[in-house]
């Protein structure tokens, strides 16, 4: 019964943290995240190989492999441009559905995720010494929300506000299994990653050290 009910279940509830923006602890089961995982170690060899992306001159100390379109500083394009050339994978259908059940958990309208539907994620590996500073996801053209998961070991996830990257903002832990949405009047939240926590990760995640982190979004993009 600790497993189910323990001090984990009152420390974490879920929450809203600023309209639109919901925390939903502990969405995942372990068998989806070990499945995650395994599909994230076949997406990380290719076609597009996973990398770290070169912001200014400077690689990001996060990884990054996408899914659908392609992320590149500052833009979504169907090719790797910026690494083999290649066309990245389709966004995959189960995860579609996934992205609609978490509007909906995260929404508590049932119908909320019936118009949702994502067409491109960034699957983002943490070490233990990497970071993400504060930024707005906003190179897509659409105003959907964000869905983001997050497997293996917690981390410091700094959710601020709509105009600049300093204070306010609040500090809260993304542990493995933890569902994070962020839509509406919170959509161009500035956020980041302040710290990840060595040796969290539960021990049936599937991930023995670091963190995955999957953000789905809708890039409003068409091919031409
Ligand atoms: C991101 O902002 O793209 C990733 C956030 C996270 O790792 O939780
Ligand atoms: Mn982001």
């Amino acid at each position: 019964m600790n497993y189910l009910f323990g001090d984990d279940f009152i420390a974490r509830p879920r929450r809203e943290l600023a309209p639109g923006a919901v925390h939903v602890p502990n969405w995942l089961t372990l068998e989806q995240q070990q499945w995650i995982v395994a599909r994230f170690k076949e997406w990380a060899n290719g076609p597009v190989p996973i990398r770290s992306a070169r912001v200014g001159g400077h690689e990001m100390s996060v990884k990054t492999v996408c899914l659908g379109w392609h992320w590149h500083p500052y833009q979504y394009t169907r090719n790797a441009v910026d690494v083999n050339g290649n066309r990245v994978l389709d966004f995959p259908d189960w995860m579609v559905r996934l992205g609609r059940k978490a509007i909906v958990e995260a929404s508590g309208d049932p119908n909320a995720g019936d118009d949702y539907t994502p067409d491109t994620a960034l699957l983002n590996y943490y070490d233990a010494t990497a970071r993400m500073g504060m930024h707005q996801d906003k190179d897509e053209l659409s105003n959907a929300p964000v869905v983001s998961l997050s497997i293996g070991d917690t981390s410091t996830f700094r959710f601020g506000n709509t105009t600049n990257r300093s204070k306010p903002y609040e500090d809260i832990t993304l542990a493995s299994g933890d569902l994070f949405v962020f839509g509406g009047a919170s959509r161009l939240a500035y956020h980041g990653i302040t710290r990840i926590h060595p040796g969290t990760a539960p021990a049936d995640c599937g991930l023995n050290a670091g963190r995955i982190n999957i953000t789905m979004r809708v890039t409003g993009l068409n091919d031409q």
